[in-house]
């Protein structure tokens, strides 16, 4: 049986209170915190840098899943992996050589991922797969939270969870953009073994957090 990953993203919490909100939803049953870093440049939103990684580092136990949205992504690479990242995920049109990319993400003891947007095709990556420990299927186009599930994106994640599954690679499947408590089980069933959710977990804010994002994050969670 497959092991499900929740990963809550950074982006729909309150950013007044972003240590909380982390300590929150590790307290809640979060398994990774999902940083959504973005440019202004790859995506129109600026988010946040390496240095709100390093700021939140101390601040929880689980890994830090940061999704870089930065274009073009390989002067960053090193600030991100020392800030303490423990997955750092690029898209392939953020450089020129994506295998370098991932080859020096690799060099500082960091996972290595790569996030597919929904017109991007799964034959970008097939010939470096061995490089890759993280593919991150996008459920909708990158750059802002709360968008609808595109459903047609599932047959990516079932082609990918084929093909890792034949050949037996150590390569986790993400998902991440409209993953609500109906889409979550259509993408567990589809293979994939993270699920990265924003406005679901902190949308549910307003009523005292820990004990609300507890029951949103169990409600993303396999049922079977
Ligand atoms: C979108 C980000 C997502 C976003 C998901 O570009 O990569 O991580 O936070 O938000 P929801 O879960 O609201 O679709
Ligand atoms: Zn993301």
């Amino acid at each position: 049986m497959r092991q499900i990953h929740i990963a809550p993203s950074i982006l729909a919490a309150d950013w007044c209170r972003l240590g909380d909100e982390v300590q929150a939803i590790e307290k809640a049953g979060a398994d990774w915190i999902h940083v959504d870093v973005m440019d202004g440049h790859f995506v129109p939103p600026i988010t946040v840098g390496a240095q709100a990684v390093q700021a939140l580092r101390p601040l929880t136990t689980l890994p830090l899943d940061v999704h870089l949205m930065v274009m073009p992504v390989d002067a960053h690479i090193d600030a991100f992996a020392k800030a303490g990242a423990s997955i750092l995920t690029v898209h392939p049109e953020a450089g020129p050589h994506l295998h370098r990319t991932l080859q020096t993400i690799r060099s500082f003891g960091v996972k290595a991922g790569v996030a597919l947007n929904p017109a991007t095709p799964l034959e970008a990556i097939l010939s470096i797969l061995p490089s890759i420990d993280l593919v991150l299927i996008m459920s909708v186009n990158p750059g802002y939270g709360g968008q609808a599930f595109i459903p047609y994106t599932l047959e990516k994640v079932r082609r990918l969870r084929h093909l890792i599954d034949e050949r037996n690679l150590p390569i986790l499947i993400e998902i991440d953009g409209g993953i609500t408590p109906e889409t979550a089980p259509l993408a567990i069933d589809a293979g994939v073994d993270v699920l990265v959710s924003g406005t679901a977990v902190f949308g549910t804010q307003g009523s005292p957090s820990s004990h609300a994002y507890a029951s949103a994050i169990a409600g993303l969670r396999d049922k079977t």
